[in-house]
């Protein structure tokens, strides 16, 4: 079964009237008839775990570990069981910017049942891109993501010409230890130190799962931001050591270097933190005390590597256009008198929800109102970015989760490919917990 022949119109009238939702549901997994090529099992459950510094944090895990790497090649059938062994709210796992068929999205209540303990789920889909991407769970995320229900899906190109020497994946944390807030990548809250030979190429996947953007440094040589949320940039120019940049809530940039014979220094937030995790690249003694300097540019997006080219930004016609205003108000909600977080002056699930019809080409307008930053994320799709505060960007290119700070606006695209049922939210996860929230639906 194609999923094109699945999401006409014919098919879909007859599922809206006549059946009911199971045809659809079975529709909407993809073709998974087909063997895995490969298998995991995570099995969601409390645990102690100790932070490098010998913090300690009573995480929510999958498998007892911190960040969980699925690493795959390209290609791949790929079988995750999902076990929900001791979660009394229940877990799934969203595959976080990855378009999987709908049925295999992990939302609770939306596309799944949530998992409750002494359950399972399996999630079977094909890894049709490839790059740097992560999972959680999506129940209750704002709390469970918190707490440690995340991992990494690294999908490896097919050419083996094409993998780094090096490859290291950090994900970017804040964890509620019994000696405070630390910042860390994965499990560890300091520095690191990685012995690499002169020559070797590095890559870097670095992943944001707590909600607030933050900036990184990497110092000592010149580098290249060689993907953005799991895509790879078109021929992207090399930075020098003095850029820094920022990545918002779930957002994800592979970054690339060769190692020079002198250390190369990477880390978290501002030069002269010194509570800041990173990492020491050296090649042959580890040098005693990195000195940080203070960047003096700022890595920009709309300005890098070639243009993304697809159908969106080959028309300037767009068979629907949305606006999405991001604002606040007070309110009582889930019970409580609170501080909302709107989409159009409404919060979820009283915001109205946008609707499609497969293949049609949609913009949709991020419009910040507020005070604070939101990183806007699409469930199933990837993004092209057309306009920054209706100027065109120099050079468009693809998101998932898009970083909007306060007073901006972005003009996105995409082509409704994917049937099925979306989530579009505010990836400050606080703030989707308290309204920031709607649907993006297949007619
Ligand atoms: Cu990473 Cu709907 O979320
Ligand atoms: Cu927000």
């Amino acid at each position: 079964p194609t999923l094109m022949s699945m999401g006409s119109d014919h098919h879909r009238q007859q599922n809206d009237h006549h059946q009911s939702g199971t045809v659809e549901v079975a529709a909407l997994t993809g073709d998974i008839s087909e063997p895995a090529d490969v298998k995991f099992e995570l099995v969601a459950q409390r645990k102690e775990i100790t932070l490098a510094s010998g913090a300690v944090i009573d995480a929510w895990t999958y498998n007892g570990e911190i960040a969980p790497e699925l690493r795959v090649k390209h290609g791949d059938m790929i079988e995750v069981k999902l076990v929900n062994k001791d979660i009394d709210s229940g877990v799934t796992i969203h595959w976080h910017g990855y378009n999987v068929p709908n049925a295999m999205d992990g939302v609770p209540g939306m596309t799944q049942n949530i998992v409750k303990p002494g359950e399972s789920f399996i999630y079977k889909f094909r890894a049709e891109q490839e790059g740097s991407y992560w999972f959680h769970s999506h129940q209750q995320a704002s709390e469970q993501v918190r707490k440690g229900l995340f991992g990494t899906l690294i999908v490896e190109p097919e050419q083996e010409s094409e993998i780094y020497d090096e490859q290291l994946t950090l994900i970017n944390h804040r964890w509620e230890t019994d000696q405070g807030y630390k910042k860390a990548f994965g499990s560890r809250d300091e520095l690191q130190w990685k012995q690499v030979d002169p020559g070797e190429t590095v890559k870097l996947s670095i992943i944001n799962s707590h909600n607030i953007s933050e900036k990184y440094l990497l110092q000592g040589t010149e580098f290249r931001i060689a993907a953005i949320d799991g895509m790879r940039i078109q021929d992207p120019q090399p930075l020098s050591g003095q850029t820094a940049f920022r990545l918002g809530s779930g957002g994800r940039y592979d970054v690339t270097f060769t190692m020079p014979n002198h250390p190369v220094l990477f880390k978290l937030g501002n030069a002269n933190d010194e509570s800041d995790p990173g990492v020491i690249f050296y090649t042959e003694t580890p040098p005693a005390k990195p000195v940080f300097k203070t960047e003096s540019a700022l890595f920009d997006p709309s300005n890098y590597g070639k243009p993304v080219v697809n159908v969106v930004t080959e028309t300037n016609k767009f068979d629907r256009e949305f606006e999405m205003i991001l604002g606040n108000k007070m309110g009582f909600y889930n019970g409580m008198f609170n501080f909302l977080w709107t989409i159009n002056g409404e919060v979820y699930p009283r915001v109205p929800s946008f609707v499609v019809k497969e293949g049609d080409r949609v913009k949709t307008t991020f419009i910040n109102k507020s005070l604070t930053e939101h990183p806007m994320h699409l469930h199933g799709h990837h993004m092209t970015v057309l306009k920054k505060n209706n100027v065109k960007v120099n050079t468009p290119w693809l998101s998932d989760t898009l970083n909007v700070l306060p007073g901006e606006s972005y003009e996105v695209a995409f082509i409704a490919d994917n049937p099925g049922m979306w989530m579009d939210h505010c990836h400050n996860l606080d703030h989707a917990a308290t309204g920031m929230i709607l649907h993006l639906m297949y007619d």
